[in-house]
């Protein structure tokens, strides 16, 4: 009976470091979650629970006696001087309330051994009067936001950049340092915007991350350049400082926040709170949401105020930590193999919800990807009403074996694409049908064909990719023509009163005014947006041609390079490939679009009602007030669009930069600005709002 159980417990324990160490692969070493963090603690909770109740298994290859994963291969290795460890992580209020507690015990036992080893010298026998022992006083705590992105290590020597590494397995991360360089927030050099001498070597630590928007634009780039999409910010942070080609990470705008010193930075402060504003100082950027509770009650309603607000912010966050103040409670309280015992997080619960996938339809992108689509009954999640979900391709539908009629559990991934996480097979009736892959585009019922993991739809007539390649001419980030938005073009489309993004700037305002929804002053307005967009610089313009592999950025290296489309659309393969930033992919993809006949048909339309086809030159003027200073904007402001204020302080001789820091001598602050307002206000810089900035530069 006895060897049963034991039996049944090995069983048991292999299955969850099984399936520990195959979530660890998938996490660390492919970027590609497959389960929530919190699904993962759940096993891992149970494992731990296991193996305390049955030492005798513990083996020291289980996944619970290391700190993480393994690092990649394709990085040099670098030890970590003091190991990165991991945070423990609680989910309840009890939780966090049990945590207090033990610290204070600890503290408490800990006080009651001095006072016994005092007595014992001083009186020379053991006493039993522990009862002297008063309460530990409250314990004080910071409570900053636990940022959901990649833990990094920054070495700093006399100041200057030399090294940073990921975590890997907590003693051992990868050198990223090439990569790393590329993110504009980590400081190449301190800023000694403090009078506390820098030691000779000092390590900071923080979490890179992608903010929201970053996140989504990146996306969107991928699609349009038929590239997979990342699951969330997370993984598109992480994949991106894994890029073994730093050209290629500095594209993606990778963000820093610094929370803590690793080695060598500690030994000044007396606590966390002067580090944190030590560190801002060295000019790193600091999460300015941070805050100083003076004991866990505090510490609680705090955590809780940012749970239902964390859709404010344009960044991920995965819960809260919350770290005692006291850096000479961290050395009392020291660690665990694992986690140090003075820091705790309180995770918030991904937010599910369950529905039924009531169809799968398919939709088609600009370059013709189809990419499948969950239609569900439509169930509240994070604040919306979720009645789509993403199924990234055809490859996950059979992986995850979804079928029509399914119960599934949807999450937004990253809190903003809702996503079918899993299938509740327990709740199948017999009745779910499983969804063929499509054989003919959905659109134009042309054959799909297969390219690596997608299929696409070939004809350059088919109305969904000329529906989707119109909206993208008109978006913001190409011709930006205001009030052309989908709904319109599909009207304009379905009436065939434009067949191409060409035939806009034929649009009459009889054209508009007949169609449902439309009056006549918004007819007028759009009639007038499409003759501005004329003007639009030439790099616009090349982006709004929707050439697959030319984003914007592609898009302003070429337009430097030609200065006119028509310079472009004689350049030889040859030619481009020698441009700096031009792979041969996407000098193929120029090459093939512009050999296209009715690209060329559409080009000259565009010609001839008058489209501007070259680079605008951009003369600088200088500013003697705006010369070299550097300024970061923030919040909207009214008439202009964040590229033309940037480019306006650009032209004028100044800098702009992504983060508020003590080397910003400006910040523009329009309408809902955010944490970077907070931030400037904090290190007392000048903040203009509308007004002021205009005055500035027309000075
Ligand atoms: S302090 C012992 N502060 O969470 C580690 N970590 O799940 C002390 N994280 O690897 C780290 N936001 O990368 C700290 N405000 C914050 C954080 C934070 C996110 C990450 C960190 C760590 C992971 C643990």
């Amino acid at each position: 009976m006895r060897v049963n159980v034991n039996k049944n417990v090995i069983e048991k324990i292999e299955d969850l470091r099984a399936r520990i160490r195959y979530h660890d692969g998938k996490y660390y070493v492919e970027n590609m979650p497959e389960i929530a963090d919190y699904d993962y603690d759940q096993l891992m909770k149970e494992l731990a629970r296991l193996e305390s109740s049955y030492p005798q298994f513990i083996t020291p290859d289980s996944p619970t006696q290391r700190v993480g994963g393994e690092p990649v291969s394709e990085f040099t290795p670098l030890e970590h001087r003091i190991p990165m460890l991991s945070i423990e992580n609680t989910y309840t209020e009890e939780e966090l309330r049990e945590f207090d507690k033990r610290i204070r015990r600890m503290l408490k036992s800990e006080r009651q051994d001095d006072l016994s080893a005092h007595l014992n010298n001083v009186v020379g026998q053991a006493s039993a009067q522990t009862d002297s022992v008063g309460p530990v006083d409250e314990i004080e705590y910071v409570v900053e936001h636990k940022i959901d992105g990649v833990a990094i290590t920054l070495w700093y020597e006399n100041g200057v950049f030399t090294r940073g590494a990921t975590r890997g397995n907590g003693f051992r991360g990868d050198d990223v340092t090439a990569n790393l360089r590329t993110v504009k927030d980590i400081p190449l050099r301190f800023l000694c915007a403090t009078h506390i001498r820098i030691p000779p070597v000092i390590e900071i630590r923080g979490e890179i991350y992608l903010s929201n928007k970053d996140f989504q634009v990146l996306n969107q780039r991928r699609e349009e350049e038929g590239g997979p999409q990342f699951a969330n910010p997370r993984n598109a942070a992480a994949g991106s400082l894994k890029l073994l080609d730093p050209q290629t990470t500095a594209k993606r705008p990778l963000r820093l926040f610094a929370y803590s010193f690793g080695y060598g930075g500690n030994s000044k402060f007396t606590n966390h709170i002067e580090c944190l504003e030590t560190i801002g100082k060295y000019g790193f950027p600091v999460n300015p949401h941070y805050k100083l509770c003076k004991n866990i009650d505090e510490a609680v309603s705090y955590c809780n105020s940012w749970e239902s607000r964390r859709d404010e912010l344009d960044y991920q966050v995965d819960g809260i930590v919350i770290k005692v103040n006291s850096l000479e409670l961290h050395d009392r309280l020291g660690s665990t193999s694992k986690a140090p015992r003075w820091i705790i997080s309180y995770k918030y619960q991904p937010e599910e919800a369950i529905t039924t996938i009531e169809a799968i339809t398919v939709q088609v992108g600009k370059t013709g990807v189809l990419t499948p689509v969950a239609e569900l009954i439509p169930v509240p999640l994070s604040g919306t009403t979720v009645s789509r979900a993403s199924l990234h391709n055809f490859d996950e539908i059979e992986r995850k074996d979804v079928r029509v009629g399914d119960y599934v559990v949807v999450r937004k991934a990253g809190e903003i694409i809702p996503q079918v996480v899993k299938v509740l097979k327990e709740k199948r009736t017999g009745n779910e049908k499983r969804f063929d892959l499509p054989k003919r585009c959905p659109a134009c019922q042309s054959d799909v064909i297969k390219e690596e993991v997608s299929l696409k739809c070939y004809n350059p007539q088919c109305a969904a990719q000329v529906k989707r390649k119109i909206i993208y001419f008109a978006s913001r980030n190409a011709m930006d023509i205001d009030g052309l938005g989908p709904a319109l073009v599909e009207q304009l489309v379905d009436n065939k009163i434009i067949n191409d993004y060409a035939d806009i700037y034929s649009l009459e305002f009889d054209d508009l005014v007949s169609l449902e929804r439309m009056g006549e002053k918004s007819a007028q307005n759009l009639i007038d947006a499409v003759a501005e967009s004329k003007a639009r610089d030439l790099h616009l313009l090349i982006c709004a041609l929707g050439i697959q592999n030319i984003g914007s950025h592609a898009a302003e290296v070429l337009s430097k390079h030609f200065g006119t489309l028509d310079k472009l659309m004689n350049a030889s393969a040859e030619e481009l490939e020698e441009i700096f930033e031009i792979g041969n992919i996407m000098a193929k993809s120029v090459i093939d679009f512009f050999s296209n006949s009715h690209t060329q048909d559409v080009i000259n339309k565009l010609k001839a009602a008058g489209v501007n086809l070259s680079a605008i030159s951009k003369e600088t003027k200088r500013s003697s007030h705006i010369e070299e200073k550097s300024f970061v904007v923030t919040g909207t402001l009214n008439g202009y669009t964040r590229k033309e204020i940037e480019d306006i302080i650009k032209n004028l001789g100044g800098k702009v930069s992504s983060s508020v820091s003590g080397k910003t001598d400006f910040l523009v602050a329009g309408e809902s600005p955010g944490s970077k307002l907070e931030k400037a206000e904090k290190l007392e810089i000048t903040i203009l709002d509308q007004k002021k900035f205009e005055e500035l530069i027309n000075e």
